[in-house]
């Protein structure tokens, strides 16, 4: 009696967030929420340059909108993967952080931002030919030294440096242990092991329900690629994700890899606005994380709002991971919600232009007419069921209540 009471609670407490637009990440364990270097700067990161990002991501008023964790992906690092000796601590790039990554943590927290980090599992990271070093036989250290330089939040990689033959269950049991020193000193734990296996084997379903027990976020789609058409990255992402919702839980979050909006540099992605508001569609009803990676400076009013949408922001933070998909013909509709709201993605998964129609019980819905809002052009209507047609790639967003 006590569980159905609870579970009643928290259905309640979804309906409330979506309709109320709250932002409760911080106090439901939401999917993190921020910034990070990589599409932007690759590399070739600096203290310039985060701090110039931070500043904007401040005054953009985004990080009021919870987008608060400044990320240093690749690039930051001092420290040679072929010199580092057993008992030497990671160090910082002194040309690119002459100030040092402990004062870079106190600037941004004097702007009310988090500092994350980036390492790799393995003996070295993932770019500049591996001449970075990475953590491997360095786990309690290197957590002991981000701790102690004011990060909050750390990204573990899973590519190169291990030793020739290492077994997936050691390399589990790695990720489980750096894990375990991570989020022992109060950091976020954010890795990358399931996308080392391939896509939809055997072994990556096995890594990713070992990371929902020990990680707060676990990549499970590749890195996103500008030379492929959004539609396939983010249908793509999507298609991965819609089976692994059973892991997904306040704390523990399926990643589908970051925001590119604009034009980032290092990588240059140019999706129209649609495409960006897709990719946030998908994010938001698979309660990925929602971490920006691009130049925000350059971004324009309509991308900014697109990101601070108090609906879509509510529907990532909602507390779950759409757990039901349904399809007609190329039109997938996948939902989520409880009693009083639902959330409704639908999106064309095939190559030409469809028209669909889902009563409201074909999308498990309880209610014989419902209120809808279009979470990106806001019109609002009743309907007693969904009906659609969209061009190939398209997706469409919104929100029922009852009514
Ligand atoms: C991998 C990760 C990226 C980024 C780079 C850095 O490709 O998936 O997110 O961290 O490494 O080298």
């Amino acid at each position: 009696m006590k569980k159905i009471i609870g579970m009643a609670i928290a259905a309640l407490a979804v309906v409330a967030i979506i309709m109320s637009g709250d932002i409760a990440h911080a106090s439901t364990g939401g999917p993190p929420m921020g910034y990070n270097t990589w599409y932007q700067f690759d590399s070739g990161i600096n203290e310039t340059n985060v701090l110039q990002q931070a500043g904007e991501l401040v005054s953009s008023g985004l990080a009021g909108d919870g987008y608060s964790t400044v990320t240093l992906d690749d690039g930051w690092q001092g420290t040679s993967s072929a010199t580092r000796t057993s008992t030497q601590p990671l160090t910082w790039n002194p040309q690119s952080f002459p100030h040092g990554i402990p004062w870079l943590a106190a600037q941004l927290k004097s702007m009310g931002l988090n500092l994350g980090i980036y390492t790799a599992i393995g003996k070295n990271t993932c770019t500049d030919s591996g001449h970075l070093a990475g953590s491997y036989g360095h786990y309690a250290q290197d957590a002991a030294t981000f701790a102690s330089w004011g990060v909050t939040f750390v990204k573990v990689d899973s590519c190169k440096g291990l030793p020739a033959g290492t077994s997936d269950a050691q390399l589990t049991s790695d990720f489980s242990q750096f894990g375990g020193y991570i989020t022992s000193r109060g950091m976020t734990y954010s890795e990358e092991l399931p996308v080392l296996l391939p896509v939809g084997s055997a072994q990556y379903f096995a890594a990713i329900a070992a990371s929902s027990q020990f990680a707060n976020m676990w990549r499970v789609a590749p890195d996103e690629n500008f030379t492929q058409s959004p539609s396939f990255t983010i249908l793509g992402h999507l298609a991965d994700d819609l089976p692994l919702h059973g892991y997904a839980r306040p704390g523990h979050w399926n990643d589908l890899d970051m925001l590119v909006p604009g034009v980032p540099a290092a990588h240059p992605f140019d999706w129209s606005l649609s495409s960006e508001e897709s990719q946030l569609s998908v994010w938001a009803q698979e309660a990925s994380p929602l971490i920006l990676s691009t130049n925000i400076g350059s971004l324009n009013a309509a991308e900014l709002a697109a990101l601070k949408n108090p609906d879509m922001i509510a529907i990532d933070q909602s507390g779950s991971q759409a757990p039901v998909s349904v399809s007609s013909g190329n039109i997938l509709a996948v939902i989520k919600g409880a009693d009083g709201g639902y959330s409704v993605l639908l999106a064309n998964t095939g190559s030409f232009a469809q028209h669909a129609s889902f009563t409201l019980p074909a999308l498990h819905v309880k209610y014989t007419h419902a209120r809808d809002l279009n979470v990106w052009t806001r019109s609002t209507g009743g309907l007693t069921g969904v009906s659609v047609t969209l061009s190939p790639g398209q997706t469409y967003l919104l929100v029922l209540t009852n009514g």
